[in-house]
């Protein structure tokens, strides 16, 4: 057990897929993996591990924010020598490259969160994802027909953030996709020298105001479970 999981050590896989939401875990369990079991719910942060195509996999919820993703993928890393992190979530979209439904590989993450300030101080490191999983992403996307786009994230602090002039600033540089997770997972996977990505369907827009509904969200949902699946086992 580590502080906040409750799974003894060899029950977490080397490779993880990360909702937000761990009814979410549980749905990747119920639906794709074989042999599921439940190996920790500290909180509620459900937790599965299974297995898909014969190799073992952890399903876990992170929880909404950096602070939060942040404890656990410091957990999973240092404490149960997890190799690979796919975070499986939701983004607003902030771009005119990218519409609702279409699924953002995030080639590397922004962030107005101090986290970072507190590690490196005046130095602005740049969180980045697994150069291999985002290849592997891309390429599953692709054999499938998914409409899948590479681009940078900004994982932000704000949920209902009233400072619309860093959005739209921020698209300007080419950043696709609005999240709040990704910037502390990859500032994670460098530090202890392991591999993270994240791939967030355009849940809303921020510019066309488009909304996807609960039915589409479920079916993109499962688009990007194939692909991370796929990444992990490339
Ligand atoms: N902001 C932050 N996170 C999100 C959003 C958003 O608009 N949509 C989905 N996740």
């Amino acid at each position: 057990m580590s502080t906040h999981i409750g799974a003894e050590p060899g029950q977490i896989a080397p490779h993880v897929l990360m909702p937000g939401d761990p009814y979410r875990a549980r749905w990747i369990a119920e639906d794709f993996l074989e042999d599921a079991e439940l190996v920790t719910e500290v909180r509620g942060m459900l937790g599965y591990t299974g297995t898909h195509n014969g190799r073992r996999v952890t399903a876990m919820g992170s929880g909404m924010g950096q602070p939060s993703i942040g404890i656990y993928a410091q957990e999973l890393f240092a404490e149960y020598g997890v190799e690979a992190i796919i975070r499986v979530g939701s983004c607003g979209g902030l771009s005119e490259k990218v519409a609702v439904r279409d699924v953002v590989i995030g080639s590397a993450a922004s962030t107005d969160s101090a986290m970072n300030r507190a590690r490196f101080g005046d130095v602005t490191f740049a969180p980045t994802a697994d150069f291999d999983l985002m290849r592997a992403a891309v390429d599953s996307a692709n054999e499938r027909g998914l409409p899948a786009v590479v681009g940078g994230l900004f994982s932000s602090d704000q949920f209902y953030n009233p400072r619309t002039d860093i959005t739209a600033t921020l698209a300007g540089y080419g950043v696709l996709g609005v999240e709040m997770e990704a910037s502390a997972l990859y500032t994670l996977a460098a530090q202890f020298d392991r591999r993270a990505l994240s791939i967030c369907t355009v849940s809303d827009h921020l510019i066309t105001g488009e909304e996807t509904s609960a039915q589409e969200r479920q079916e993109t949902f499962s688009d990007m479970v194939v692909m991370a699946l796929d990444a992990l086992h490339t």
